[in-house]
């Protein structure tokens, strides 16, 4: 019998594997819920012939099961959090080795589904109502019973009907109209999606609203909006297709046919979401300067690593969002010159360095391998399965040539394509790879695999090419010094600089905010333009700075600006430090948006707010 990789599912996927799932649901905006039901295929891989099938479930309703088309015995377990209900279904026999089953689940999901964002046309700035998925990472329970684990993969066909259009994690296949039942909206349709390459429950994904499209490339569409379809459109067509062909490059053949945006109404908590053929973005990365691209550079990286090659648990997430992380770098020196490489790096060992000091530097979540018996990897998440984990691919890089390391790549997806796999296989793949290569198998002895995969806190800093941020640091240090040595702020210290070095200089200009007094952080807003910035990235890091100088001037549209985004990377830490300056504002800003948030967002601002001290 396989061994349960995975400490976050209760489901039990040692016994059967899902290999096929059908998913019929009905939108249903005035009583926002999703109904229907999911007929999951089942194979048994034990000879233990079990007689029970157990399945995640999260506050859902659940009104029927059938197997092989027979009503059949099943029971929903109490809630144990963070894992919600087991459903455990009792077969009339055991199951023989290789044998498979059908197994149908009518569902309804309820109020406190963890998964679906709704909103109102308000919410939405739209005409129409909006409603979007979010599963990763242990959120698609919450939707259907299935195995909630990234270590199983199943095809898909998708049957949603909306009376407004709807996107999906598979290849759209067909539009019938439908009858309105009783009570259903006039205008709904059937869209119908298969997704033929197997894939985890935490990329089931679709999105209905008032969605249109337009081409961005040869493969590819943005899909938001009719007001905002323009905009990004221009944002994105120009580098769609060149992002594709790099990393065909480095990689392999693009394995998903096409590779589409949607971008979200702004309560969504991501930057981006690599959901297969439809990745999701916040309206955040239409900034009108091109400037935040590298969002989209990010998700398509995953439908190599994380899509095609997953990893096994959320214990192994460095092995997602590391090598993407990597991949993600890889393109941008192809594009733009090796120095934007390490420019992109440099902010991420900044927010490493960030992450770090949030957990302390002995938590088990600084660690690239964490232990998540009995946590929530919602609140393990952070930047150093990002970037310890491109530190430690740079690293090996370093250690084989760029030559051997180029090599390896397109074998490890190869290998591992269509699969799930844990960190000591990603070890054995690269050793054997190199088994008769001298050379590298010296390199790669020399590697400390337990100091990289256990120890927590920083790994060794690399020595970064910093031809592109020696000007902003530069110009930090003349702030930090500003007392002692005369210096007087014009337009011209930063004129012509990228969005990425004005957040490099606010980056570094945060290591001495609490030094500095309003005065100063409002001369650096208004010399720089700073709060004119339509990059929320720029934005949200000087509100942070005048934040930490307990710059009053910023707690008003500080808040305003937490109304308007719900992205979780601005939100959090604007959060906590609007609460450090002025407690109430902050309480009552969260109050009064509590409905705007995805209830992931919602929940993690709650307990950042309100539960401190009782961090895991
Ligand atoms: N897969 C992540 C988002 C995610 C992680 C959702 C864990 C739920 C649980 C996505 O690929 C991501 O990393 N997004 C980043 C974008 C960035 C690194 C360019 C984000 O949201 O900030
Ligand atoms: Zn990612």
């Amino acid at each position: 019998m396989p061994a349960i990789r995975d400490p976050n599912t209760l489901s039990n996927y040692n016994h059967f594997l899902t290999t096929h799932t059908v998913v019929r649901l009905a939108v249903n905006f005035d009583g926002r819920k999703i109904s229907g039901d999911v007929v999951l295929k089942l194979k048994s891989i034990t000879d233990a012939a079990s007689k029970e099938i157990v399945l995640d479930t999260s506050y859902l309703a659940v009104e029927d099961v059938a197997v092989e088309g027979r009503n059949s015995k099943w029971r929903l377990s109490s809630r144990s959090e963070p894992y919600g209900s087991a459903l455990r279904i009792t077969l009339d026999e055991g199951v023989d080795n290789g044998a498979t089953l059908n197994v149908k689940i009518s569902i309804a999901t309820t109020e406190e589904c963890t998964a679906l964002g709704w909103m109102t046309p308000a919410q939405a700035r739209s005409e129409h109502p909006y409603m979007y998925t979010q599963c990763q990472a242990i959120h698609a329970r919450s939707i259907f019973p299935c195995q909630d684990t990234p270590d199983v993969k199943s095809t898909f066909e998708f049957y949603i009907t909306s009376p407004l259009p709807v996107i999906a994690s598979g290849l759209p296949t067909d539009t019938q109209e439908v009858q309105p039942e009783h009570g259903a909206s006039t205008g709904t349709k059937l869209y119908k999606f298969v997704q033929d390459i197997p894939i985890p429950s935490y990329l089931f994904a679709f999105a209905s609203g008032d969605i249109e499209k337009a081409r961005i490339g040869p493969r590819s569409l943005v899909a938001t909006g009719p007001k905002e379809l323009a905009a990004a459109k221009w944002e994105l067509e120009e580098s769609m297709e060149n992002f594709m062909q790099t990393i065909e490059n480095i990689v392999f053949p693009y394995a998903w046919e096409q590779y589409n945006v949607l971008i979200l109404p702004p309560s969504f908590p991501y930057g981006g979401m690599e959901n297969p053929v439809y990745t999701y973005a916040t309206p955040t990365i239409i900034s009108g300067d091109r400037e935040n691209v590298d969002v989209i550079a990010h998700e398509l990286s995953h439908s190599y690593s994380g899509n095609l090659v997953s990893c096994c648990s959320w214990e192994h997430f460095w092995l997602n969002e590391g090598w993407t992380t990597y991949l993600e770098r890889r393109i941008q020196a192809a594009l733009h010159g090796e120095p934007h490489r390490d420019f992109s790096a440099i902010i991420g060992w900044t927010a490493l360095q960030d992450s770090v000091t949030q957990f302390g530097e002995t938590h088990e979540f600084t660690k690239l391998i964490i232990d998540l018996t009995g946590k929530d990897p919602d609140d393990a998440f952070s930047s150093i399965p990002y970037e310890k984990g491109y530190t430690f691919l740079s690293y090996l890089e370093g250690q084989l040539g760029k030559d051997r390391w180029n090599r390896f790549i397109p074998h490890y997806f190869t290998t591992f394509a269509r699969r799930s796999l844990d960190s000591y296989e990603f070890k054995a793949n690269l050793l054997s790879f190199f088994e008769s290569d001298p050379i590298a198998s010296g390199a790669l002895n020399k590697v400390d695999w337990d100091a990289w995969f256990y120890k927590p806190g920083l790994p060794p800093k690399p020595n970064f090419d910093t031809s592109l941020v020696d000007v902003c640091y530069e110009l930090s240090s003349k702030w930090e010094n500003m007392g002692s040595e005369k210096f007087e702020p014009k337009a011209q210290d930063v004129r012509g600089w990228a969005a990425d070095q004005i957040v490099v200089f606010l980056d570094n200009v945060q290591k001495f905010a609490q030094k500095l007094d309003k005065s100063k952080t409002q001369l650096m807003r208004s010399v720089y333009g700073l709060t004119d910035s339509g990059n929320a990235e720029v934005l949200a890091r000087y509100y942070m700075v005048a934040l930490k100088a307990k710059d009053d001037s910023v707690y008003e549209p500080t808040a305003k600006l937490l109304g308007n985004v719900g992205r979780m990377k601005f939100v959090r830490p604007l959060y906590r430090l609007l609460s450090e300056a002025d407690r109430s504002l902050a309480v009552e800003t969260f109050e009064k948006n509590r409905d705007f948030y995805h209830p992931i967002c919602r929940g993690l601002v709650e307990k950042d707010l309100f539960d401190v001290g009782k961090k895991t």
